[in-house]
């Protein structure tokens, strides 16, 4: 289990025949159990519509309705649907290693018997519904097909097990999670690379929200990577439409895992909009810098001090709407004391600095846009965006490559120079 998650995870629950290994049931056990045809009811003996109903016993003779009088002008006719497919057995596939258990449901890699290709089968936890299909897990799917994107993880499908709490989400495999990486990798990524997957991180996101899907759950463990330099946002269990009407009691506050929570959030707000994924992005993009996540708060309360402490306690000019929050009050301010992001990131440039303090920016209404950040000077300045395939690979924890145990060698000194050197000139 992830130890950065905030909040308790679902409990674990019992594992399907599939999880464990074993092999697809004889066709003899998996055919469904027949059912009962229905008994004929007198009105469908002498309803006219009947197909089986004799034409003499029709009374009276129904005129032919046109296709417009059985159609709403807004209904689209049957055959201009999507053709509806029942989905495929988990069968389909071999399973071949668990990847993960999150919150929200247990990843597997598995390779698909037809084809020979390596998927990521994620197991929605459905077992504690009492009341149907959860909504969460239907919002995860519809968003993760209403978004595709190169940078979005591809779902290929919608598999069942052989029950109904059995819902496997089918995706494209990726070798790494950035949480992950970053844990392993022996030195932070040069700023050149930190353009790259900040560029792709902002397309992906740019194209959810033009799509009116929010996140809500944007983190460096939900940022797959491949080795070829790319990443794909996942994880969709929190995402939801936004625009629509909103519900008496508002928009959740029980979103966006904590260290990457936005200050409107923390303090309460039940309006909020695409702004809380921006401020998540400058957390990650601060993570990137930093090589560890930059709030590493253990409770909310710590996390508004900790926010303060970088950005300066807010004020009127800062973030007019700050009193109105709901938990504004209950908020002692600490004295005014200016933002301290030139300490904090010493060696990124003037350019770098401005962009994360917009990202990390108090008042959502002024916080930068995604589509505004991919436009921002920083992505434009020396040292340029690394090309995706110039990037490194790396064993893939995830599909149980170990990595090589390095030399045993002295260390190079490690001076902040050195450093500063390196990120300057590393597009060479
Ligand atoms: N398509 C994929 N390919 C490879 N690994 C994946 C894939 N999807 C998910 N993973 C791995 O599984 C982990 C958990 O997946 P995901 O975040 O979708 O589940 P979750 O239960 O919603 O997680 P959380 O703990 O964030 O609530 C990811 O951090 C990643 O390491
Ligand atoms: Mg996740």
């Amino acid at each position: 289990m992830d130890l950065i998650h905030a909040g308790p995870s679902t409990p674990s629950r019992k594992r399907s025949r599939w999880e464990n290994g074993e092999e697809q049931e004889t066709p003899r056990q998996l055919s469904p159990k027949r059912v009962p045809k229905p008994k004929r009811s007198k009105i469908s003996d002498t309803d006219p519509s009947s197909s089986s109903s004799q034409p003499s016993q029709s009374p009276r003779p129904r005129p032919t309705p046109s296709i417009n009088k059985l159609h709403s002008v807004c209904v689209p006719p049957r055959t201009c649907h999507p053709p509806i497919l029942p989905a495929r057995s988990v069968f389909t596939y071999e399973r071949l290693n668990q990847i993960e258990e999150g919150s929200y449901g247990v990843v597997f890699r598995a390779r698909d018997r037809q084809t020979g290709d390596i998927v990521a089968l994620k197991r929605l936890k459905l077992d504690e519904e009492k009341q149907g299909f959860p909504i969460t897990a239907l919002r995860e799917i519809n968003a993760l097909m209403a978004c595709r994107h190169e940078h979005v993880v591809n779902i290929r499908e919608v598999v069942v097990g052989e029950t109904l709490t059995q819902v496997y989400i089918v995706m494209d495999f990726i070798e790494h999670d950035l949480k992950s990486l970053l844990t392993v990798m022996p030195t932070t990524f040069l700023q050149s690379e930190i353009k790259t997957l900040l560029l792709q991180l902002l397309s992906a996101v740019a194209h959810c929200h033009k799509n009116w899907i929010l996140h809500r759950d944007l983190k460096t463990s939900n940022l797959l990577m491949n080795n070829r330099g790319q990443i794909k946002v996942a994880d969709f269990g929190l995402a939801r439409r936004y625009g629509d009407p909103i519900g008496v009691g508002g928009l959740t506050q029980l979103v966006v895992t904590l260290w990457y929570r936005a200050p409107e959030i923390l303090l309460g707000a039940t309006t909020y909009s695409t702004a809380v994924d921006m401020w998540s992005v400058g957390c990650i993009f601060a993570e990137l810098i930093l090589k560890q996540p930059l709030f590493q708060a253990k409770g909310e309360i710590e996390m508004i001090s900790m926010i303060f402490k970088l950005l300066g306690p807010p004020s009127r000019d800062s973030w007019p709407d700050y009193y109105v929050l709901p938990l504004a009050k209950t908020i002692s301010l600490p004295p005014s004391q200016p933002p301290q992001f030139r300490q904090k990131f010493p060696y990124i440039s003037d350019a770098g600095v401005d962009l994360m303090m917009r990202f990390l920016t108090y008042d959502p209404e002024c916080r930068i846009t995604a589509e505004e950040a991919l436009q921002h000077p920083y992505f434009s300045e020396s040292p340029y965006p690394k090309h995706p395939d110039m990037f490194g690979s790396f064993p893939s924890v995830a599909a149980g490559e170990k990595r090589g145990k390095p030399f045993e060698s002295p260390r190079a000194p490690v001076r902040p120079q050195d450093y500063k050197l390196v990120t300057e000139f590393d597009d060479i």
